[in-house]
């Protein structure tokens, strides 16, 4: 483990388990610091993982012992933490999505280049085999050539589940800052790049009540509107109506479809590392389900930053810098729309990922499970 990859962990929530159960014990990666604003996270964490020591956080960015700092703090601390990491020459590769903000976002990216460090970010579920699946069979013409898109997600908000929900009603939050990065970047995985956006949004209520935990049956405020709609043009002349909200009950909508020509493939649950891609073709009576041909097989969140760990000059990491401020500027663009009224042509662009080959998870892993 001598030239294992060190990796800083800032911010050990509620997500931070499922990385740890992904990188602790992994061949080539070892956890060797966390720091958390609380420092009573921090410290359960380290208790937890032999060979990581609790740190401050700003003890952590400017560690000797970290090479990336994983971070899983709230989103508006998402680009403080990142620039720290930067400015300590260390990579970083955090949580969705990549700032509150474009312009934080883009001072992140450029202070990476001008440091030659790496950017990696969130959602990696868009690699495993649901939306991968999906992707390679649009590829091989499955669907003909694609004309339009609908991506739907709907739910009553994530204050009936999580402990402390303040973030997800804030500025960074919402239903389209939050669940958009999967929906988006499984789009441009599946479409291509966005040129333009048109969007609308609004608001059920102006309070939510935190459904569990220690704060259960505490009011919170909703600062950010609660449900967002609007179009997306990609640049290859594709539509995709787009659909978030915190503010429906249920819904019986594909997560994402895509037609085509001579072909619907309807995509599973981009929140989700799996799931049945389906198919009906022009003339087809039914749909079919089609074999699992692509992606990191039983993903767990974490595979993005291996994969970005492992990237090297002929394969670029795939849960890039570059594609979550694309994915932020498209969304940050259609609140700015729906509130505005107004068509907004976007400024940046994102090479398509390389696509996942089928991986099997003691490949990706590097342990048998
Ligand atoms: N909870 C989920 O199921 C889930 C799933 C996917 C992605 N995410 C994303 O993961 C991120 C974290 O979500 P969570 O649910 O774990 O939140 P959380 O509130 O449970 O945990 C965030 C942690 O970050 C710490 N923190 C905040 N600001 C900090 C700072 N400046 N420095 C150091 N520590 C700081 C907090 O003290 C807290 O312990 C968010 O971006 C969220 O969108 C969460």
């Amino acid at each position: 483990m001598g030239d294992a990859h060190r990796v800083g962990v800032v911010g050990l929530g509620v997500i931070s388990r499922a990385y740890l159960d992904t990188l602790v014990g992994r061949p080539g990666v070892r956890v060797t610091a966390v720091a958390d604003l609380d420092a009573s996270r921090s410290a359960a964490a380290a208790a937890e993982l032999p060979g990581a020591r609790a740190l401050t956080v700003e003890e952590l960015l400017s560690s000797p012992e970290v090479d990336t700092v994983l971070n899983l703090t709230t989103p508006a601390a998402h680009a403080e933490i990142a620039l720290g990491s930067i400015r300590h020459g260390k990579n970083v590769y955090g949580e969705k999505p990549l700032a509150v903000g474009l312009e934080d976002a883009r001072a992140v990216l450029e202070a990476a280049a001008k440091a030659g460090t790496g950017v990696g970010c969130a959602p990696d579920t868009v690699l495993g085999t649901g939306v991968q699946t999906a992707r390679a069979a649009v590829e091989a013409g499955s669907i003909g050539r694609p004309q339009f898109a609908s991506a739907v997600m709907v739910t009553p908000g994530h204050e009936r589940w999580h402990p402390h929900p303040d973030f997800y009603y804030t500025a960074g939050g919402g239903p389209l800052l939050d669940m958009g990065p999967y929906y988006l970047s499984s789009l441009v995985h599946l479409l291509g790049p966005v040129r333009a956006v048109t969007g609308a949004a609004g608001r059920l209520r102006a309070e939510r009540v935190i459904g569990s935990g220690p704060r259960a049956g505490e009011r919170i405020p909703v600062e950010v509107d609660s449900h967002v709609t609007g179009v997306l043009e990609h640049v290859s002349g594709t539509l995709t109506t787009l659909t978030t909200s915190f503010d429906g009950v249920a819904t019986t909508a594909a997560p994402i479809e895509v037609h085509g020509e001579s072909g619907t493939l309807s995509v599973p649950d981009p929140n989700r590392f799996d799931g049945e891609v389906r198919l009906h073709t022009l003339g087809d009576t039914r749909w079919r389900a089609l074999a699992t041909s692509a992606g990191y097989a039983d993903g767990a969140r974490g595979v993005g930053l291996l994969d970005f760990l492992t990237a090297d000059e002929r394969r670029a990491p795939r849960a890039s810098g570059e594609l979550a401020l694309h994915v932020l500027e498209a969304m940050t663009a259609l609140l700015r729309s729906a509130a505005e009224g107004r068509r907004i042509e976007l400024t940046t662009s994102a090479e398509v990922p390389a696509p996942v080959p089928l991986t099997a998870a003691a490949q990706w892993h590097g342990r048998p499970d």
